[in-house]
């Protein structure tokens, strides 16, 4: 073996993380049949024809007798929704397994449910790796699906999306780059992707005769009933919108609310009739979503929406959610 580097290991670790890859659990039987396995994300494949692929384990594993032990190991590629799962194999020496459904695979080998690929493998050959043992497999054995990757890069677990065609909304080079409202505006492309959303939105509105507040009003209160009119502005704070006690009485006069009390301490809920229409604009504005998202792509909307999670809680002055209380 070569000589030991004087690298400082942090800086290598956090350059290797550069190397954005899948997720793995690779499992085995020990030879007292206790099922054994590990997150890897140093799997790889290697060769189509024979079929084979590698991963390394550190030689301080816990599992790596099994690994040596038993020839028969199977790799689970895991899914973007198996992160938990992910974490629970990272931990060394806990019951890993506890209250897991699994099935046998070839040898026995656990196999884990769930995945987006799952590899049955025969270890072919073992190679020193430093402070990791290299296991080269043939596979022998394998299905898949179609779930989502789970992603990990620079030691955090991330979503894949796939990459888009350049976004060039427009042929006017002002759009592009040097100008300060160019289309690559964070605030132009949030501010467009609403409207246009909405617009579809207010196309089942103005069929019931409802504006944007008096939507508002109803959509909060079927979450929950029995709101005042102050309640409502504090949760509707974000829009900029204001409810008011004529508001509620219009929304009353037209037969959806049933206002009691009076000013802006007074309690609506929906009428049975509210209720009805109320849920019929959240099932159109459900539809409209279904249908971005077959156009988006399913994954590519989950990262979407975990972003835009991302920015409003970055942006969030602390103002209330229809959902808190
Ligand atoms: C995303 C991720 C990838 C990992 N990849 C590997 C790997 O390729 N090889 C390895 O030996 N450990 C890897 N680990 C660490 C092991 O999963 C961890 O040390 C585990 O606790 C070992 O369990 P054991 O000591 O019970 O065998 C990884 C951990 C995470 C979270």
């Amino acid at each position: 073996m070569s000589e030991q580097t004087t690298i400082d290991q942090k800086a290598f670790r956090r350059a290797l993380g550069n190397f954005t890859t899948g997720v793995t659990i690779i499992t085995t039987r020990s030879s007292d049949g206790t099922p054994v396995g590990i997150t890897a994300n140093s799997f790889n494949s290697v060769s189509l024809n024979p079929p084979m692929v590698l991963w390394s384990i550190a030689r301080t594993s816990r599992s790596l007798p099994a690994f040596e032990a038993n020839e028969f190991w199977a790799v689970h590629i895991l899914s973007g929704e198996q992160e938990a799962l992910s974490n629970r194999f990272a931990k060394s020496g806990e019951d890993k397994f506890a209250n897991l459904p699994v099935a046998n695979g070839v040898g026995d080998i656990p196999l884990l449910d769930n995945c987006c690929a799952r590899l049955q493998c025969k270890t072919a050959v073992r190679y020193d790796g430093g402070d990791h043992i290299i296991f080269v497999g043939e596979v022998i054995g394998f299905d898949h699906s179609d779930a989502p990757p789970l992603v990990f890069h620079a030691g955090r677990y991330a979503l894949a999306t796939h990459k888009s065609q350049p976004l060039s909304l427009s042929d006017n080079p002002a759009s592009r780059g040097n100008s300060a409202f160019g289309e690559d505006f964070l605030g132009y492309l949030l501010a467009r992707s609403h409207f246009q959303f909405y617009a579809q939105v207010r196309e089942h509105l103005d069929k019931t005769g409802l504006n944007d507040t008096e939507y508002f009003i109803l959509t909060i209160l079927s979450i929950k009933g029995g709101r005042s009119i102050d309640d409502m502005n504090r949760l509707f704070s974000y829009t900029g919108h204001h409810v008011t006690s004529q508001t509620a009485r219009s929304l009353a006069d037209r037969g959806l609310l049933r206002v009691t009390g009076e000013g802006n301490s007074a309690r609506c809920d929906l009428t049975d009739d509210g209720r009805n229409t109320t849920l019929h604009i959240i099932a159109a504005a459900k539809a409209i979503e279904v249908g971005i998202i077959d156009k988006l792509g399913y994954w590519e909307a989950v990262s979407l929406k975990n972003l835009l999670k991302q920015l409003i809680s970055e942006t969030d002055p602390g103002l209330a959610h229809p959902w808190d209380d």
